[in-house]
């Protein structure tokens, strides 16, 4: 049996820290209502200039390095993300260029807030088959250059971030992926997208003042989603592993809102002591949220090898995804 096991971790957040009040200036809002509803104290904004890619960079430089490989040992560069630097080419391929890794092939996997557990899911595939031997998962976001920050019930939310792991086979034990589980239900875009600037809606005069390049959401409906399929994939992650909840080491979900985190947790019988939380101090940063949460989580300790950890996030797609690692 072939495991896909994480050798290197990193994540990168930009300086620049948005608070709530400073919000405040912006949108007819407060610090009360952000922190009750969503748990967000502040989030990280990109300065002019910076872009996913050099995020993306950042992070899977620092993963590289930890994992000890060469960086002409990557095979596979697969980069989770909908805030891309450009249309095409893939930032996979602007990322591989900046940190020379030329001897990997490199494409970019857009799930919304799933695309990095969509991004391990499909690496950990690919060392299964023996394809590839060590791969690079990638997930970052720039939400900030897709976030309308004359709507009040989005821009309080998001935030720009990303991380990054190195796999690699392992024969040896059973340390590493042992499971992802992936799902998608299209049919949902009334609920959350970004129409502008596709073959639908090309940019246009029209579209630029009709707003159609920020994120449209509609919160409410989606916070019902959310807390219903995240629980049922995560179930879907124990049961498959004959595990029960309370052999989770560490539950590390999509860093979206405090109260779908609680519930789900609620729901899956798992204590908050066992469960990560940073979405305080970046928001919700998409693809980039579970692995800056797990770098968090590796860098404090909280995340010991031989770890049990569990991961699950839902974007718009919808899809909705889990992982389980033995660390
Ligand atoms: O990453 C993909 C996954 N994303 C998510 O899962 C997001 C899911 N949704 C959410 O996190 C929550 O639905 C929100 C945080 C977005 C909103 O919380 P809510 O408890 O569902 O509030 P709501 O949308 O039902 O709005 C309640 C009220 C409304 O006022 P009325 O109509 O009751 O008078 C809103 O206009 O809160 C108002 N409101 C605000 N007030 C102050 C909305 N945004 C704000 C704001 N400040 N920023």
């Amino acid at each position: 049996m072939i495991y896909s096991k994480v050798i290197g971790i990193g994540s990168f957040v930009p300086e620049r820290v948005l608070t709530n009040d400073e919000l405040c200036g912006i949108v007819d809002t407060s610090d009360e209502w952000i922190t009750s509803r969503t748990g967000i104290k502040e989030r990280r904004i990109a300065e002019k200039g910076l872009t996913t890619s050099d995020i993306a960079a950042e992070a899977a430089k620092k993963a590289i390095e930890l994992s000890g490989l060469n960086p002409q040992d990557v095979e596979l560069i697969l980069a989770g993300t909908i805030t891309p630097d450009m249309i095409f080419p893939s930032t996979s391929c602007i990322v591989q260029e900046k940190l020379g890794l030329k001897n990997a092939a490199a494409f970019d996997i857009s799930a919304g807030c799933s695309g990095f557990i969509y991004s391990l899911s499909v690496a950990d595939s690919f060392i299964k088959s023996g394809k590839y031997k060590n791969v690079l998962v990638i997930g970052a976001d720039l939400l900030s250059r897709i976030t309308d920050y004359t709507d009040r019930s989005t821009c309080v939310l998001f935030g720009d971030g990303g991380g990054a792991v190195v796999l690699t086979a392992n024969t040896e034990n059973t340390r590493g992926i042992l499971s992802t589980h992936m799902h998608s239900e299209g049919g949902h875009d009334d609920i959350l997208m970004l129409k502008g600037g596709g073959s639908l809606m090309p940019a246009s005069l029209e579209s630029v003042n009709s707003r159609e390049h920020y994120i449209k959401m509609k919160g409410s409906e989606l916070f019902r989603y959310a807390v219903n399929y995240l629980k049922a994939v995560a179930e879907e992650a124990i049961e498959f592993n004959n595990l029960k909840a309370e052999d989770i080491d560490l539950f590390v979900p999509h860093q979206a809102n405090i109260r779908i985190i609680e519930a789900t947790a609620k729901k899956l019988r798992f204590p908050m002591e066992k469960v990560f939380i940073n979405v305080e101090k970046y928001g919700n940063t998409s693809s980039g949220s579970i692995p800056i949460a797990l770098d968090e989580a590796y860098k404090s300790g909280r995340l010991k090898e031989g770890s049990l950890v569990l991961i699950d996030a839902i974007g718009a797609g919808l899809t909705w995804a889990s992982s389980i690692i033995r660390w």
